[in-house]
């Protein structure tokens, strides 16, 4: 199957450097239970717990789990009092992304674009150090109560920020070979979609490249519209949904009845091997959006040879989109806290950039099954 929508760049979408952006940083949720949260993002999904802040390091007001699978950190964080920003995001929205890290030449440079082309600033240009060295970050606001960290590490050799300190498992974790963070995507309300990438471009420089409508991803039920966004480099990939109408209840809408704000969806984790990563995160109990078998008969047909054994990625849920540039293999994970919010992805490119376009229909007839046992179709 063949998409046409790469390459939609014109000279207006050209994507700059504006903000000095070179990649994804940490990702911090703040979460109700981060000792909890730990132990599932440890033991189920293999990331290490590198480093911590808490009370044994000095922090009164909050403990901050570092989560580390290759280039991939998350940070999970809970506050130790009730009458906090941290409280009362967790009362309204559950667990969730508070912080979307991205790492940038210049902090100073980042914040003084950001804020003369449009951004609302959070915190200032601040540096801090620790026997590790100095880092600098600033913070601005961005779609409902995420916010971006710029982060400027060049200056910095600790695990993470000054005020962490190394932490030691007590049980050796078995990474499941996740190298980076590929993508992460933003679900915003009715008609907030366009003016949310008219921000990214604006104030990031970032560029529109790909766009699907609708009519590219409706089922019978409910529909959503994206929009993707990229760093000059490409590294830094998201994706803004919002909803469309239909017959029923919009995926999206579900997230942001249970989420009360637009926020994070979902966050790709890339591998270098998605048959052995899945394999392990199923058999430590990380549960996946079920697709039908049937979605298998004509998989060959649809996306030509792949190097895979397709009864293997059909025994794991595995799903296969093909674009001009290549394919990728990937699949998603059933909400991992209780509200049917956040997720995660699990994907491997073997030349494409897509975003599984091909496997929309399937997904999310999978997914309205789960909306449906949730009494929200
Ligand atoms: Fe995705």
């Amino acid at each position: 199957m063949v998409t046409q929508e790469f390459e939609m760049e014109t000279a207006k979408q050209q994507a700059s450097d504006v903000l000095t952006v070179e990649d994804f940083d940490a990702v911090e949720f703040w979460v109700g239970n981060a000792f909890q949260a730990a132990y599932y993002y440890q033991h189920a999904l293999g990331f290490e717990p590198v480093a911590w802040s808490s009370l044994k390091t000095g922090n009164r007001k909050y403990v901050s789990y570092v989560m580390q699978q290759g280039n991939a950190k998350i940070i999970l964080s809970s506050p130790y009092s009730g009458a906090t920003e941290r409280s009362a995001h967790h009362s309204m929205h559950g667990d969730g992304v508070k912080t979307i890290g991205l790492r940038v030449r210049d902090a100073q440079t980042a914040w003084d674009n950001a804020l003369e082309r449009g951004a609302n600033g959070i915190t200032p240009p601040t540096e801090i150090k620790d026997e590790y060295g100095t880092l600098r970050y600033s913070v601005i606001s961005t779609y409902g109560d995420v916010v971006h960290k710029f982060i400027e590490r060049d200056g910095y050799d600790g695990i993470y920020m000054p005020g962490y300190q190394p932490f030691k498992p007590e049980v050796e974790t078995s990474q499941k070979g996740v190298v980076r963070i590929d993508h992460i995507v933003g679900n915003v309300n009715w008609n907030q979609m366009d003016p949310t990438v008219q921000f990214y471009h604006q104030v990031f420089g970032f560029a529109q490249f790909i766009e699907f409508s609708a009519d590219d991803i409706n089922t019978q039920y409910s529909a959503l519209q994206s929009k993707v966004v990229r760093s000059y480099n490409n590294r830094v990939k998201m994706p803004i949904n919002e909803p469309a109408p239909g017959l029923k209840m919009s995926q999206i809408e579900e997230y942001i009845n249970y989420y009360h704000s637009a926020g994070v969806q979902h966050i790709a984790l890339s591998s270098n091997n998605i048959i052995e990563t899945v394999t392990q995160m199923r058999e430590k109990g990380v549960e996946f959006i079920n697709i039908p078998k049937t979605y298998y008969e004509d998989l060959t047909d649809r996306v030509g040879e792949i190097k895979e054994d397709i009864e293997t990625l059909a025994k794991l849920g595995i799903l296969v989109d093909r674009d001009e540039k290549g394919y990728l293999l990937q699949l998603f994970t059933k909400p991992i806290q209780d509200r049917p919010t956040f997720f995660y992805e699990v994907i491997q490119r073997r030349g494409s950039n897509g975003f599984g376009k091909g496997n929309f229909r399937a997904l999310f007839e999978a997914i309205e099954i789960e909306q449906a046992e949730r009494g929200n179709l």
